[in-house]
Parts: C-alpha cells; sequence; structure tokens
C-alpha cells in the first residue's frame, strides 16, 4: 500500500511563536497562583510540552486518556476513559489541555467528569479548533490555532497512530 503525502499547514516555527503568545496570557491569568494542567492522551503530549516550557508559574502536570476514534478518520460519537488522574484536583486551579476540539464530544465529555471533582477553576486550552464539525457546542479558552476541515496530522496528532513525531502541523494527501 503506498504512504498518503503529508502537506505543511502550519510549519514548526509559526507554532512556537503562537505558544509563545498563549503562554505570555496563561501566565498573566493565574499569575500568583499554581496550575495543575491536564494533557489529554494521547495527541496533546506535544502541545501539552511545549507549552508547559513557556508558563512560568508553578504547575503540576497530570494525563487523562479518551478514546473515541474506532480507526481512521470518523469518531464513533462515543467517548470512554482509557486513563484516569493519579491524583486529586480538588480546590485546584486547572488548566485541561487538548489537541483539537473538533466534533466537541470529548472537551464537553471530560469538562463535565473534571467538574464534578470540585476544582477551584477550570479552563481548557486547545492547540487546534476546527468548529465547522461541532456537533456539541463548546469553545476551548485558549486556542492555538483555527483551522479549516481538514485531517490533520502531525505535532501530537494521528492517523492510525503514525505522524505523531512531525514537528509541522500537515495535511494528509490521500
Ligand atoms: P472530538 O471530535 O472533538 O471529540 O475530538 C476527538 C479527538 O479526535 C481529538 O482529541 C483528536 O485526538 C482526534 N481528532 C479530531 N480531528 C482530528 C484530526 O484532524 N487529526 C487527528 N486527530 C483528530
Ligand atoms: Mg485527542
Amino acid at each position: 500500500m503506498p504512504q498518503p503525502r503529508v502537506e505543511v499547514l502550519i510549519p514548526a516555527e509559526r507554532i512556537q511563536n503562537r505558544i509563545r503568545e498563549l503562554a505570555t496570557q496563561i501566565n498573566n491569568d493565574y499569575a500568583g497562583r499554581s496550575l495543575v494542567l491536564i494533557g489529554v492522551l494521547k495527541g496533546s503530549f506535544v502541545f501539552l510540552a511545549d507549552l508547559a516550557r513557556c508558563l512560568t508559574i508553578p504547575l503540576r502536570i497530570e494525563f487523562i486518556g479518551t478514546k473515541s476514534y474506532e480507526h481512521g478518520t470518523t469518531t464513533s460519537g462515543q467517548v470512554q476513559l482509557t486513563k484516569d488522574l493519579d491524583k486529586s484536583i480538588e480546590n485546584e486551579d486547572v488548566l485541561l489541555v487538548e489537541d483539537i476540539v473538533d466534533t466537541g464530544l470529548t472537551l464537553n465529555y471530560l469538562f463535565h467528569i473534571l467538574q464534578q471533582r470540585s476544582p477551584r477553576s477550570l479552563k481548557t486550552a486547545a492547540f487546534l479548533d476546527k468548529p465547522s464539525r461541532r456537533r456539541i457546542q463548546v469553545e476551548a479558552d485558549y486556542i492555538g490555532f483555527t483551522i479549516e476541515d481538514k485531517f490533520v496530522v502531525g505535532y501530537g496528532l494521528d492517523f492510525e497512530q503514525k505522524y505523531r513525531n512531525l514537528p509541522d502541523l500537515c495535511v494528509l494527501v490521500q
């Protein structure tokens, strides 16, 4: 089978510039406080790593895992928890970090689960936003880039578990 080709949509340097901007905003918004960053596995691991290193406020890092894709590029419409947090977030300022908000089902599901655990505050950051595909009206508080309805890979995002390591955000050319 021939491998699909990839084309660069957002180059690594532009991504890094945008992350510095987002981090400046988050550092200001949480000045004098500390933060729990919760990365949604697996897609957010690169964004989380870059964002965390630009933040100067004290923070700890947690991961939560979800699954919604059976295979390929279509969502099953069902979100499942595959890994829970290791520690309580009660009375903590929490920032949930996602790779992309697509249908909105994952962000909506996780927001409600985490809200039930009595954090002091709960906000969301998404590297990408694909508003044209929304099935539930949710919006992240911090958004890296808004993109058109294209299936993207790289910078943590995968197609069938591949391409996560590409430093640029790319589009699959089928
Ligand atoms: P949701 O549809 O908003 O629930 O998004 C579910 C998950 O699907 C995201 O966290 C991503 O991991 C994945 N996803 C959505 N769109 C894309 C894409 O264009 N490329 C790769 N993964 C995607
Ligand atoms: Mg994801």
